[in-house]
């Protein structure tokens, strides 16, 4: 079948492989070139998804002046999403990038700006949105279930769980810590459950208390330069509701807080994440609602999520994870750092 999408990736790493899952399941779109700083990525990535040898390259503009493109897809380190961002837009791309969508709300900014001057999409991979357990959340919410969302908190805390592969604990490559890697997966997620309110304030604090000192982890404490292994907030929006999240790479807390958990309480019920659960009032009493078949989706949420900026382009429709959402998650974490220098309440 021939697929009318091309598709050129950048930055060959570590989850670009299960984008590429998901651009070789898509029936209308695939990869024909790949961008990599480092040869033996590109050319192991290529290898392993069948991409033509005489289309890698070592440099976006390269690929992108060589090679005719409908999509880039940036999987690049945190600091290095914006200029391939833009790159593509001026290409005249749609653009996917991995999250967090940029190191600072500028930066989300002026992606957002070239792709309204390209006229191009631009969605932010938040793949949680995407998974079964994601759209069994959000089926409940467009239900008309939970009613008025007013008070929540979301957690990633990883015990010993500082990444040892690629740039993240280099702080110019990856703008922060598990404020931005951890944070953003379930910020977004409590966000795009709560319709994304507009925050006001943020009090929030970082610290290092683990990951620069010798340890179990497989890290190279000397190399770790990121402000945090571990970051709190808690964030006030406009329509009165607040959210707290907590995030950590290194943590002295058991396994049983580890992973990415949401709870969100509204006036008609509540919801918690992992497994999705409601929680409501029936019969004069308080159950728990856990789907033995939740929303019918039947595959991942990369797969998931491909295809839902796929159809997104071919529809003509408005980005499933559009730049604007990605700036008022990018607003929140961005103030929890500044809270955490200032040590007060900052606004957003
Ligand atoms: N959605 C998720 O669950 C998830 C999981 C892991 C990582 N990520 C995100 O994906 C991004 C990449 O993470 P990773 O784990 O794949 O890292 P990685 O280090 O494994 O891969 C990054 C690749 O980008 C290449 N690269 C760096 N700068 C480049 C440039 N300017 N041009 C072209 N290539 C360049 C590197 O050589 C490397 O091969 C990060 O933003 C991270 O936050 C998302």
């Amino acid at each position: 079948m021939t697929k009318n999408l091309r598709v050129g990736l950048i930055g060959a790493g570590s989850i670009a492989q299960s984008h590429m899952r998901g651009w070789e399941e898509n029936k209308h779109a695939e990869v024909v070139a790949i961008c990599d700083i480092k040869r033996k990525a590109r050319e192991d990535t290529a290898k392993r998804w069948d991409v033509a040898k005489n289309a890698l390259f070592d440099d976006c503009e390269k690929m992108l002046a060589k090679v005719e493109l409908d999509v880039v897809d940036v999987c690049t380190p945190n600091a290095s999403h914006r200029a391939p961002t833009i790159a593509g837009f001026e290409a005249g791309c749609h653009v996917l990038v991995e999250k967090p969508v940029a190191i600072s709300a500028d930066e989300c900014r002026a992606m957002i700006k070239a792709g309204k001057e390209a006229d191009r999409l631009l969605m932010v991979a938040q793949v949680l949105r995407f998974g079964v357990e994601g759209q069994t959340l959000r089926a409940w919410v467009d239900a008309g279930l939970v009613g008025d969302i007013y008070w929540g908190q979301c957690s990633c805390l990883c015990p010993r769980g500082v990444p040892s592969w690629g740039e993240f604990i280099d702080a110019q490559a990856s703008g922060g810590g598990p404020c931005y890697d951890l944070g953003v997966h379930v910020l977004d997620l409590a966000l795009y459950l709560m319709d994304f309110p507009e925050p006001v304030s943020v009090s929030g604090a970082t610290y290092l208390g683990l990951a620069d000192k010798p340890s179990l982890m497989k890290h190279d404490p000397a190399k770790y330069t990121v402000p945090e292994d571990m970051a709190a907030g808690f964030i006030r929006f406009a329509n009165g509701a607040t959210l707290s999240v907590q995030t950590s790479w290194a943590l002295n807390v058991t396994e049983a807080a580890t992973g990415h958990k949401v709870i969100l309480c509204g006036d008609k019920a509540g919801l918690q994440y992992s497994p999705p659960t409601l929680i409501r009032e029936e019969n004069g009493m308080l159950i728990n609602s856990v789907p033995q078949v939740p929303v019918d989706v039947p595959k991942d949420g990369f797969v998931a999520e491909i295809d839902a900026f796929v159809d997104a382009i071919l529809k003509g429709e408005p980005s499933p994870v559009p730049g604007e959402q990605a700036l008022i998650t990018q607003r929140i974490l961005d103030g929890i750092y500044a809270s955490g220098a200032a040590g007060e309440e900052v606004k957003v």
